[in-house]
């Protein structure tokens, strides 16, 4: 099988996709309050265009696929997106990385369409902080939860984003929470992704903070998690749950990275902290051939840049989150 390989020897297996920029929620490190400057639905890819960029991947050797936004959920018919992906030869990993207010509808559909592991979004356990975070309403987010371990999704990962003086006290609440529904827990350090981003950064925290914090109260033991993601995990000692880290500002894990992101309107970003891009979407529609946009895929990757610079240059990336895929 064909391999993609970057200038620094980086094999990278793993594309995400944002499959909408828009959101229901105005995450405070995601969306400012008022955001409404969406990209239009003609200049997003279509289900088949989305098909053909991930078919070319798939035949240069990717083997993982992430759905993300945005909120993909409210993209219309995202379960059938995804039966044509997780069909699509090679690719061995659908997962979806979603908010989960809309998951009770849709869990039975996307677990039938081939989505086998989530991550879900979940920064507070008390309805008022959950709604000072994100303007939604926590009781939707947690029968999304409820309606997902039904639904047979294993694993189930738990991300939040601690920040201090906002939700920082309440990581302990969240192992004993992850505990009891046996869900994967992962903190993830606030980066300066548009202007959102960058504001989120004043309660920045460093993660080796939390897991101290932590260390007192639970016996910490290596462990593994499935996945392709940066988060380094530890075992809750007497369970089976795991607690993952993820932290591109203190300990950036550019190194081992795996990964490309092909954002709403179709321009392939080989890097989250960096601008490098090519625009697939003009090429799609001016009917590049599938030999064509394999070799485009290639060059783009030769040309991934080594790491972000979040700490030397948090002013850089001015585009949102939800553009990208997060
Ligand atoms: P799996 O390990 O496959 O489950 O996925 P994941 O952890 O990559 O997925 P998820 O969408 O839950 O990502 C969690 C967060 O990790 C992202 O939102 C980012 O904040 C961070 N992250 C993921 N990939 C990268 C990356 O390539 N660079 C940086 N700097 N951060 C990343
Ligand atoms: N910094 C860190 N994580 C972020 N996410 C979104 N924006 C940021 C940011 N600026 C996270 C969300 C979600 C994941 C996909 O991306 O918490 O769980
Ligand atoms: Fe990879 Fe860029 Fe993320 Fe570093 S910041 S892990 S190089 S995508």
């Amino acid at each position: 099988m064909a391999n993609l390989t970057d200038s620094f020897g980086r094999s990278i297996d793993y594309v995400r996709v944002s499959v909408t920029d828009r959101c229901d929620l105005r995450c405070c490190y995601c969306m400012p309050k008022q955001f409404h400057d969406f990209h239009e639905p003609e200049e997003w890819l279509n289900f088949d265009e989305i098909e053909r960029v991930l078919a070319a991947f798939a035949r240069l050797g990717t083997q993982r696929i992430r759905l993300t936004g945005g909120e993909p959920l409210v993209r219309k018919d995202l379960p059938q997106l995804a039966q044509r992906l997780s069909a699509l030869p090679g690719v061995e990993d659908l997962s979806l990385s979603t908010n989960a207010t809309h998951l009770d509808r849709h869990a039975t559909a996307l677990r039938a369409a081939g989505i086998s592991r989530l991550n879900i979004s979940l920064d507070s356990l008390n309805a008022d902080t959950f709604r000072q975070i994100t303007g939604g309403r926590l009781e939707k987010v947690l029968n999304g939860i409820m309606a997902a371990r039904e639904a047979g999704f294993r694993p189930i990962k738990i991300n939040m984003v601690p920040m201090r003086g906002v939700n920082d006290h309440e990581v302990e609440d969240m192992v004993h929470f992850c505990i009891e529904h046996q869900l994967t827990l992962r903190f993830i350090e606030t980066m300066p992704v548009g202007d959102a981003g960058r504001s989120a950064t004043e309660s920045y925290i460093d993660l080796s903070e939390i897991r101290k914090k932590l260390e007192q109260k639970f016996e910490l033991i290596p462990g593994v998690m499935p996945g392709g993601g940066p988060a380094r995990y530890l075992q809750v000692a007497g369970t089976k749950i795991n607690i993952g880290f993820i932290t591109p500002i203190s300990q950036h894990f550019c190194a081992t990275c795996n990964r490309v992101r092909l954002s709403v309107d179709g321009t392939l970003f080989t890097c989250l902290g960096q601008e490098h891009h090519v625009a697939l979407r003009p090429l799609l529609r001016a009917g590049i051939s599938d030999r064509e946009l394999e070799h485009t895929i290639v060059a783009a990757i030769r040309m991934k840049p080594e790491r972000h610079e979040f700490n030397e240059s948090p002013e850089k990336v001015l585009r949102f989150m939800s553009y990208t895929g997060g």
